[in-house]
This record gives structure tokens, C-alpha cells and sequence, in this order.
């Protein structure tokens, strides 16, 4: 015995509809499809909206790690104990307390045995805000 009307599927929302209606009006206007199945999208997925900053929750990728960087590439020769490091070869970095744009400069102008180029760009910034604000430099 057949249940319900004909047209059991309501097609209100539409969900299932979406690559149907791709199809039945790809020949119309692409801009306007385009914008109408990604208004539908929007409709169906429910709540896309969180997680989508595009920022990285931590740990893997993403923003460049201070206090990993120093430890790596700097710890071997300067002390700086919120990063456990003891290098003896350039000044303690605990007793120096260098703020961000001075630890910077060290980075790009590599003065003394310092190597240049250790970091750069996003590394660089990242391991001078960690610099300035490690703690025990206080
Ligand atoms: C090969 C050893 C070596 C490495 C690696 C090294 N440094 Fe240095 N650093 C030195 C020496 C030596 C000095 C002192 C240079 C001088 O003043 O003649 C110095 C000086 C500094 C100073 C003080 C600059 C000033 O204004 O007096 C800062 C800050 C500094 N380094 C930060 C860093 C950072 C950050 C890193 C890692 C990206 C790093 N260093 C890596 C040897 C090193």
C-alpha cells in the first residue's frame, strides 16, 4: 500500500537538489548559478561559520614556534633560560633582557661570530616577541 502523496519529497530546502539544479541551469548564467548553489550551500551546511579564521589551533604548522626556533637555532650560543638554553659564545640573553627590535637587528646585522641569516620574515619576528617576553628575563 503506498504511503504518502505523490511528491513525498518535499523539495524545500533543497539539499538534495544541489548538483539537479547544477545541472538544469548550467547553460543560463554561471555568475548566476554560481551565486545561487553557493547561497543554497550556505543554507544546508548549517554553520560553517566556526573554525573558519583560518588560524592554526597550535602545535603543527602554521605560525612559526619562538621558543622552538631559539632553542635551535640560537641556544647553542646564547643562555636564555626560559628556553633552557646555556650557550656561552654571545651575551646571556637572561642578563641582556634585548627588546623585540633589538634581538631583530642581532638577526639581520649577525654582528661578531653571529651567522646571518638564521631567520627571517615571520621566524625572525617570532623568535624576537619570544626573546622579549620570555620570562625570567625580569
Ligand atoms: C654562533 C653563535 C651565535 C648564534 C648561533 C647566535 N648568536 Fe647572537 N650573538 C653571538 C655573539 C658572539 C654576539 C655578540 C656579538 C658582538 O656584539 O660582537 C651575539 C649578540 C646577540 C645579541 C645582542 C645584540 C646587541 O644588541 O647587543 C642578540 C639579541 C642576539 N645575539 C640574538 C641572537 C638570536 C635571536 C639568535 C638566533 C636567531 C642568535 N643570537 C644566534 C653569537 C651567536
Amino acid at each position: 500500500m503506498p504511503r504518502g502523496p505523490a511528491g513525498a519529497r518535499p523539495r524545500v530546502d533543497g539539499c538534495d537538489d544541489v548538483p539537479a539544479l547544477m545541472t538544469r541551469t548550467a547553460h543560463i548564467r554561471a555568475g548566476l548559478v554560481a551565486f545561487a548553489v553557493a547561497a543554497l550551500l550556505a543554507g544546508c551546511g548549517g554553520g560553517d561559520d566556526e573554525g573558519g579564521g583560518g588560524e592554526p589551533a597550535g602545535g603543527g604548522g602554521g605560525a612559526p614556534d619562538g621558543e622552538q626556533l631559539f632553542a635551535s637555532r640560537c641556544g647553542s650560543c646564547h643562555t636564555l633560560s626560559a628556553a633552557g638554553t646555556d650557550g656561552s659564545v654571545g651575551p646571556d640573553l637572561d642578563d641582556l633582557k634585548p627588546d623585540a627590535a633589538r634581538v631583530l637587528t642581532a638577526i639581520e646585522t649577525a654582528p661578531g661570530v653571529m651567522p646571518e641569516g638564521l631567520a627571517e620574515g615571520a621566524e625572525a619576528q617570532a623568535i624576537a616577541d619570544y626573546v622579549a617576553g620570555a620570562p625570567g628575563a625580569g
